[in-house]
């Protein structure tokens, strides 16, 4: 049995996900792992909450909680949104959770034994009003490349440029608003990925099966050359600095950077993962010398994220000279944007994850965004698409196939599937054209092309109505009972079939499916590989439950509404 692990790039403490965060990263690695569990492979899928830094820090200040209380409450809304939308994590834990702590400050005293970390002394903006520096976002002000002018000091919204918080012209305290700042030094650790620079290089060229997209953006950054890079912060929230488990000296105040510890929860997550009694030996997930090399593993992200997965994250585990598993297959998506623009918690634009499941059940926005995923280009939601996509594809494609058959069948020969008839030479040419689309189909999942493979299910779908079309079940059952029989017997197999491979990417609709006939989806959901078994699933006398409608059709009036109550324009 192939073992493979899947991590989702963990999402930010601060606030809900919307939509284009969704997409980019947990909703494809969910189906990904979906697929791969029903093919038959051990799938470990792995999430967690990022939780320090700045934008914690502030998040919490701005909501009046303390920081530990605001990620605790942030955490378990995270979780139950994730829950609701179906992404089936095995484990969904937490970056600030002790076994991250621990495995950071693991990786730091190694890097740093191995004579990749250096303490220097950097300039730093210094707040004497709150008596602080001030990191990355704790300082806005005028954007040095563009003019833009709430800048946050450790990178420009307007112009997506990365800042250093002292470039920044006019700065004033993101706390207080301060404006009385001085520069100040202070010591800080630096990672020297320049060192491993070769190495880096070697590892992603070992790698050419890497999308377009990833190889790009990793090709770009080593061209560029490997810049050392300060991995502590001037905070009071996140890994704090220690030297032989005490507090490192000059460090007190400082903790490790996000960035630095963010992705050593994909580990730490999994020694959660076991802790909680849902699995054994975590280690041989990640240690080549305990088994994991054997194990294929698969990271999915949104582009911003690349960088930090070709180059930064591997420097740690490279770096520290163990022998880690490092990601084989790296999956990265373009941006969904809101009409064109931002989505925007506070300037109320977009739609949300918790606000989307008050809208509609999940898998209507599972099927729109992943059937029209970012993977080439940036791609724009919009409501009148997913209003026209929804009622295209799953009310009259799927639905009304599942709908039709099942009551025709009821009211001319019973709620059980039909004994009578033989298969003939439309069910032949069925099979072959379905068997055709199933590889094809099957091949784009593989190679994670969702936008490829989900158009290759919607032509499987639409190949089950053509087939009732030609069947006609209704026509020949005035003339051919036995004809009629035999057709209504495919079109209930093909509802069984239809679920199982719809289920990576709507799995609530396809247990609906499968209860219609009291199926277990584990059972029945195995991956088909062949047509014409699928055909003949459902045996002559299987009784079957009459489903209410699976999707309803989203109104014009709806679509009116929801415009206006999530800013779209
Ligand atoms: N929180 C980051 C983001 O949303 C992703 C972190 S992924 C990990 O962009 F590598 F750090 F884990
Ligand atoms: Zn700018």
């Amino acid at each position: 049995m192939p073992r493979i692990l899947i991590t989702s790039a963990l999402p930010y403490i601060n606030g809900i996900k919307h939509l284009g965060n969704l997409v980019g990263s947990m909703l494809p690695a969910d189906v990904y792992a979906r697929f791969e569990r029903a093919r038959g492979a051990d799938v470990l899928f792995l999430c967690a909450t990022d939780e320090h830094g700045t934008p914690a820090e502030l998040a919490a200040r701005a909501a009046g909680q303390t920081v530990e209380h605001y990620c605790a409450e942030q955490h378990e809304i995270q979780k139950k949104a994730c829950e609701e939308f179906g992404l089936s994590f095995d484990h969904f834990g937490r970056s600030s959770n002790p076994q991250n702590e621990r495995l950071t400050q693991h990786f730091a005293a190694v890097l740093e034994k191995n004579g990749l970390i250096e303490e220097r002394v950097d300039r730093q903006i210094y707040s004497i009003d709150d008596q602080r520096f001030l990191p990355d976002r704790y300082v806005e002000g005028t954007c040095p490349h563009c003019g833009y002018e709430k800048a946050r000091g450790d990178q420009c919204d307007n112009c997506g440029q990365l800042l250093d918080p002292i470039e920044l012209k006019d700065p004033y305290s993101s706390i207080s608003g301060s404006k009385n700042l001085e520069v100040r030094v202070t010591k800080h650790l630096y990672l020297l990925q320049s060192k491993l620079q070769n190495a880096i290089a070697d590892w992603v060229a070992s790698k050419p099966g890497w999308p377009q997209l990833t190889k790009s953006i990793a090709g770009k950054w080593i061209k560029e050359g490997l810049q050392d890079r300060s991995i502590t912060r001037d905070l009071y929230w996140g890994v704090p600095v220690e030297a032989n488990g005490k507090p490192r000296p000059g460090f007190e105040a400082k903790v490790f950077y996000v960035w630095f510890d963010a992705p050593i929860e994909y580990i730490a997550c999994t020694e959660e993962w076991e802790a909680a009694g849902k699995g054994a030996n975590w280690r041989s997930w990640w240690r080549l010398d305990d088994g994991a090399d054997d194990v294929r593993y698969v990271q999915f992200m949104g582009k911003d994220n690349v960088a930090f997965h070709t180059v930064s994250f591997p420097v740690t585990l490279l770096g520290s000279g163990e022998p880690w598993k490092t990601v084989d297959a790296l999956k990265s998506l373009n941006w969904l944007t809101w009409y064109g623009g931002k989505f925007s918690t506070s300037q109320n634009r977009g739609i949300f994850m918790d606000q989307a499941l008050g809208l509609l059940p999940a898998d209507y926005w599972r099927w729109h965004l992943m059937a029209n995923a970012p993977e080439s280009d940036d791609t724009s939601f919009t409501l009148e698409h997913f209003a026209s996509v929804v009622n295209k594809d799953l009310a009259d494609v799927l639905g009304n196939f599942v709908n039709r058959i099942t009551r025709f069948c009821a009211s001319k020969f019973g709620q059980e599937v039909p004994a009578a008839g033989d298969y003939g030479e439309t069910e032949e040419k069925l099979i072959a054209d379905l068997d055709a689309k199933i590889a094809a189909y099957t091949a784009a999942l593989e190679a994670m092309e969702f936008r490829k493979a989900f158009a290759e299910l919607r032509g499987i779908w639409v190949a089950g109505n053509e087939y009732l079309q030609i069947a006609a079940p209704w026509t020949a059952f005035k003339t051919d009972p036995d004809r009629a029989a035999a057709g209504v017997r495919a079109g209930l197999n093909l509802i069984v079939l239809f679920a199982a491979l719809s289920s990576p990417v709507i799995p609530h609709t396809a247990e609906k499916m499968f209860a219609i006939f009291g199926l277990d989806p584990k059972e029945a959901g195995r991956w088909p590989s062949s047509a014409r078994d699928a055909l003949s699933f459902l045996k002559p006398g299987h009784t079957f439950e009459l489903p209410e409608v699976l999707f309803k059709k989203i109104e014009d009036e709806q679509v009116v509404e929801w415009r206006e109550k999530f800013g779209a324009e």
